[in-house]
């Protein structure tokens, strides 16, 4: 586990450096805290209902989420840390 979260946390570190419009930047989990996850939580409500209706976060289990964010963040212009935030945001609040 953490090995896992180094990696992560190396893979991240890569993307912020790298940052192509390609690269996935959020592969799972990273924050818990109540305040990041309120941070997410008004990163997805402010930008992500421009284009549509604010998604359901039940819509997706983790991995769905994983993809559709990958394909929205940068719609929504997101940073890889707020675009982080709204994942973990997300699958705080989508198991049913
Ligand atoms: C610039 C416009 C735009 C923004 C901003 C945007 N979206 Fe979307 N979204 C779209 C379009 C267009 C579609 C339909 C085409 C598609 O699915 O790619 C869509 C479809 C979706 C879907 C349905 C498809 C699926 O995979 O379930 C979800 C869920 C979604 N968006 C979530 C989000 C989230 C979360 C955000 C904020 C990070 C966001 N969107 C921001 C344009 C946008």
């Amino acid at each position: 586990m953490k090995k896992l979260f180094l990696g992560m946390i190396t893979a991240s570190a890569l993307t912020v450096v790298s940052c192509g419009p390609k690269s996935v930047a959020v592969t799972g989990p990273k924050y818990t805290s109540s305040e990041h996850l309120a941070q997410g939580k008004s990163i997805f409500e402010n930008s992500c209902n421009r284009c549509h209706k604010l998604p359901d976060p039940a819509k997706h289990d983790d991995q769905g989420w994983i993809n559709t964010l990958s394909r929205m963040a940068p719609k929504a212009k997101l940073t890889d840390e707020q675009h982080q935030m709204v994942y973990d945001y997300l699958i705080s609040v989508n198991k049913k």
